[in-house]
């Protein structure tokens, strides 16, 4: 190839390109109230502004960072569980014991996460919101994102299994009460010695809708068009 076959030749521009930075995730959804309780439970997000139709939610300093849209037309979806598309977002604690501490104040409110794995990198609980997506709190097994990311991509461990250990919360309350440090929890629960007595076989969230479905036959009709556009 000469010079002028090359794009970086014939498409001159700054490179490295500036990034943008990854700011928010919106979901459709048909219960906005429902989901504005679950994710301010789980992870502190509050509403900056909500409506019959639609909130925007943020924990931090940006404007929002889940936002949720009760667009006319929604549907149920179809086995949600198996649907291709978003499987979870995910927050991260900077301390161990700050994560931790989340497990036991979500399980004393009768929230239990679905899944909890120690992938290496992170530890994380998989909660399940009231529409089937999962939401992951996590904390950094190496407090340090380059590290972590250097694990990731360089590490003998990750390139055998991506996914890791699965381990039960419980024992892992255990383990610092009986005065273990992070590094310590973490390399047995990699080592799987916190292994749950009932694994789960999947990383899938269950299904909601049948059931939210039979309770409120009404779903199944979507959210209803505006006047003018009903009949379209
Ligand atoms: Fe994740």
């Amino acid at each position: 190839m000469t010079a002028d076959q090359s794009e970086y030749f014939r498409t001159p521009k700054p490179r490295p390109i500036i990034v943008p930075k990854l700011h928010h995730a919106t979901f459709m959804t048909m219960d906005v109230d429902a989901m504005v309780r679950f994710y301010e439970l789980v992870c502190g997000l509050q509403p900056v502004y909500y409506s019959d139709f639609a909130a925007w939610l943020t924990n931090d300093e940006a404007n929002h960072r889940i936002a949720l849209l009760k667009l006319p037309g929604t549907r149920p979806p179809v086995d949600k569980p198996h649907t291709a598309g978003l499987h979870h977002t995910a927050f991260e604690y900077e301390t161990f014991d700050q994560w931790l501490d989340n497990y036991v104040r979500l399980r004393d409110a009768g929230l239990l996460p679905t899944i909890c794995l120690d992938h290496g990198m992170t530890m994380s609980m998989y909660y399940a919101d009231p529409d089937g997506n999962g939401v992951e709190i996590q904390v950094d097994n190496f407090r340090d994102w380059g590290l972590s990311k250097e694990w990731m991509w360089a590490s003998q461990e990750f390139a055998t299994d991506q996914i890791g250990a699965q381990f039960d919360p419980e024992k892992l309350v255990v383990a610092r009460a009986s005065g273990l440090t992070p590094d310590d929890i973490h390399t047995r629960a990699y080592a799987k010695e916190y292994f749950p007595a009932e694994p789960r076989l999947q990383m899938t969230f269950n299904d909601p809708w049948p059931a939210r479905i039979a309770a409120e036959p009404s779903l199944a009709d979507g959210v209803p068009l505006p006047p003018a556009s009903q009949g379209d």
